[in-house]
C-alpha cells in the first residue's frame, strides 16, 4: 500500500488541534491551539467559550498544520475527526469542518472515538505489541482494557464513579491550585511528604475503580480544617493524595498482570503525563517483566496527532463515515466497543 496520509481534527474539549500523521505513526505535522488559560479563569472549561473559541481558532489551526509542511488538503488521503466523546459544541465544530473539507476535497471521513485516539497515542513512538493490557486516565475515564488485535478489544473494569482526571482536578481547587489542577498536584507532590492518613479505595479483588470516597473525604478534610483554622500542609496533602491515588491504580493493573500474564502494557490518557504514575507502572512492569509503553508527554493530552493514529486501521478496513455523522457527547468505551463490535 502507498503511504496514506491522514489529516486528523480534534476538538473535543478546550484544545484545538490538527495533524497529518502518515501511515498511522509519523506526525508530520502538528499543531495545538489550548484555551486553557480562558478557562483558567472559570476554574473550569466553560463549553459556551469552548465552542465559540474552536470556531474561531480552527480555521487558523488548518492553515499553520498545513503551510508548516506546505501541503494542501488536496494531498492528504482521508479525513479523521472525533465524534465522541466531549463537549457537544466542541465536537461539532471539528465535525463540521471535517465534513467541509470531507466534501469539497472528495475525501474520505473517518470518525474516531477520542479514548482510542488516547491508545493509539502509544503508537507515534513505539509500535503497540498485541495482546496489551491498557490503562486509560483521563478527565472522563479510567478504564482497564484487553487490546486483544487491531480490531477487537474487551474491557476488564471501569471506574464507577469519578475518573481519575476529574479527582485530581478537584482536589486541586479545594487546595487552592489553578485549573487544569492535575498538573499543579503532580509538581506539588515533589514538595511534600506523605503525612496524612487517607483512606484507600476498593480494596476488593475486581477491576472496578473508585475515586469518589477519597475526593470526598479529602474535599471534608480541607473544610474541617479551615473551619478550625487550622493550616493544611498543601503539598504534603497533594503527597499522600497523589501516592493512595496511583496506588489504586497499580493495584488493579497488577491484578490483570497476575491474572491475565499478559507481557505488554500501555497507559494512556492526560493523567498518563503524571511523572508519579509512569514511574510507579514503570517499575510494576519491571517486577513482572512486561514490555511497558506510555507516550510522549506532548501526546499524553488531548491532540490531533493521537486520533490520525487511531484513524490509519480505520482507513485499512475502509471504514468510512457518511455526511450524516454526528457528534455524541457520550460514549464511553464500553458502549463503543458494544457499537462496533470489531473496528472492522
Ligand atoms: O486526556 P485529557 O487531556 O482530556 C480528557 O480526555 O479528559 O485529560 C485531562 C486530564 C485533566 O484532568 C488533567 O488534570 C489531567 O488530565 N492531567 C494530569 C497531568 N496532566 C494532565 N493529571 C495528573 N498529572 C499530570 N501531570
Ligand atoms: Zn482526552
Amino acid at each position: 500500500m502507498n503511504d496514506v496520509y491522514i489529516l486528523a481534527i480534534e476538538t473535543s474539549c478546550d484544545e484545538t488541534s490538527m495533524a497529518i500523521v502518515k501511515n498511522g505513526k509519523k506526525v508530520v505535522s502538528f499543531t495545538v491551539l489550548t484555551q486553557m488559560d480562558v478557562h483558567a479563569s472559570f476554574g473550569g472549561v466553560v463549553p459556551e467559550i469552548a465552542s465559540r473559541m474552536h470556531t474561531e481558532n480552527i480555521t487558523m489551526v488548518l492553515d499553520e498544520t498545513l503551510q508548516k509542511v506546505h501541503m494542501t488538503v488536496a494531498d492528504v488521503d482521508a479525513i479523521a475527526v472525533t465524534y465522541a466523546p466531549g463537549l457537544l459544541g466542541s465536537l461539532l465544530v471539528g465535525v463540521e469542518c471535517a465534513k467541509v473539507l470531507s466534501y469539497v476535497y472528495q475525501k474520505p471521513l473517518i470518525a474516531v472515538n477520542h479514548t482510542m485516539g488516547h491508545i493509539y497515542a502509544n503508537n507515534i513512538e513505539h509500535d503497540i505489541h498485541y495482546p496489551s493490557l491498557a490503562l486509560i486516565v483521563s478527565g472522563g475515564h479510567t478504564d482497564l482494557l484487553v487490546l486483544k488485535n487491531e480490531r477487537e478489544m474487551e474491557i476488564l473494569g471501569s471506574t464507577i464513579d469519578d475518573s481519575i482526571g476529574e479527582v485530581y482536578d478537584k482536589v486541586a481547587k479545594v487546595l487552592g491550585m489553578p485549573y487544569p489542577g492535575g498538573p499543579e498536584i503532580d509538581k506539588a507532590s515533589l514538595l511534600g511528604e506523605d503525612t496524612y492518613s487517607l483512606p484507600r479505595p476498593m480494596l476488593d479483588k475486581t477491576y472496578r475503580f473508585s475515586f469518589s470516597g477519597l475526593k470526598s473525604f479529602i474535599i471534608n478534610l480541607v473544610h474541617n480544617e479551615r473551619q478550625r483554622g487550622n493550616e493544611i500542609r498543601v503539598y504534603d496533602l497533594a503527597k499522600s493524595f497523589q501516592i493512595v491515588a496511583v496506588d489504586e491504580l497499580v493495584r488493579k493493573v497488577e491484578l490483570a498482570f497476575q491474572n491475565t500474564k499478559i507481557k505488554h502494557f500501555v497507559l494512556a490518557g492526560g493523567v498518563s503525563a503524571n511523572k508519579y504514575l509512569r514511574e510507579q507502572m514503570k517499575e510494576l512492569c519491571q517486577k513482572y517483566e512486561v514490555d511497558f509503553e506510555v507516550p510522549n508527554i506532548l501526546y499524553c493530552t488531548d491532540n490531533a496527532a493521537m486520533i490520525g493514529c487511531a484513524a490509519y486501521p480505520l482507513y485499512k478496513a475502509k471504514k468510512f463515515a457518511d455526511f450524516t455523522l454526528n457528534a455524541k457527547s457520550s460514549e464511553d468505551i464500553a458502549s463503543y466497543i458494544k457499537n462496533t463490535k470489531k473496528i472492522d
